[in-house]
């Protein structure tokens, strides 16, 4: 399907839904992006020195489970390549439809990841610290926000930042959440907050690692949950 160009930018931005084919580019597009992360990089592969070509194998087997799940859009942000043969990806995106409905569903059944060799510069006390921490921060997607768009992944590759493929890929979730007049969140990694604030962003409301009972207390000092809620007709109750 083509999506087609975002025409506020500055650079030619081409955004479109992302192959399966593609999940290894990607997963080495997080890799890279997520390099210098207080959480990705400190906290979850201290050994990413010793092997840094392990690192793509945190993000390769969530980016297979997660295309189980047809909640979730993975999206694409392109360039043509230096050398003019075909396209490269820029940025991509995961983006959750969430909703109270899709929650009482059976979860998508485990994909089979045992193909892939260890990931050896993560940490085996934190590698899974995300999903661990995800029941004390529930809370945040329920009641009048149970219903919304939210960003899981967005990457932008180290090369291509600035470009406005970041920019391009949330525009695409802005605008579904304001089709169906839903609210939207994210949990903004370290350093991050002025970007999403500049997209609307704007409502500050729990940390991810808040209460002190979430694993992740303690661990990291970003991880703040945002909300735009300015595309809403009426504001939820
Ligand atoms: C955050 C990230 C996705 C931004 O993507 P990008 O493609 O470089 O951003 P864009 O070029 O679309 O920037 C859009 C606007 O936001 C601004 N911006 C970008 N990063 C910013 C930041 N960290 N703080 C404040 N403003 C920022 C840009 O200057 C631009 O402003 P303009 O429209 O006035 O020119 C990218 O830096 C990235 O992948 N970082 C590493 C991974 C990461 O942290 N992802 C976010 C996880 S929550």
């Amino acid at each position: 399907m083509f999506i087609g160009p975002a025409t506020s930018q500055p650079f030619a931005t081409m955004i479109r839904p992302a192959s399966a084919d593609e999940q290894t580019e990607m997963a080495k597009l997080a890799a890279q992006a997520f390099v210098d992360d207080e959480l990705f990089a400190d906290v979850i592969h201290p050994y990413r020195k010793e092997y840094p070509d392990d690192t793509y194998l945190y993000w390769l087997p969530r980016l297979r489970q997660g295309w189980a799940d047809p909640s979730n859009h993975y999206l694409v942000s392109t360039v043509e390549r230096a050398d003019g043969k075909g396209e490269e990806i820029a940025a991509w995106a995961q983006f959750t439809r969430r909703s109270a409905k899709a929650k009482k569903e059976t979860a998508p059944t485990p994909v089979d990841v045992s193909d892939l060799p260890p990931n050896r510069a993560a940490s085996k006390e934190y590698e899974d610290i995300l999903e661990r921490s995800y029941d004390s921060i529930a809370h945040e997607w329920a009641g009048p926000r149970a219903e919304c768009w939210d960003i899981i992944w967005l990457a932008t590759s180290p090369a291509h930042q600035g470009q406005g493929h970041g920019k391009a890929l949330v525009e695409w979730v802005i605008e579904k959440a304001a089709e169906e007049q839903v609210p939207s969140s994210v949990i903004s990694a370290t350093g991050k907050d002025g970007f999403y604030n500049k997209m609307g962003y704007t409502i500050a409301t729990s940390k991810a690692w808040e209460p002190e009972s979430n694993p992740m207390y303690g661990l990291v000092e970003g991880g703040q949950f945002w909300w735009r809620e300015s595309h809403l007709t009426t504001k939820p109750t």
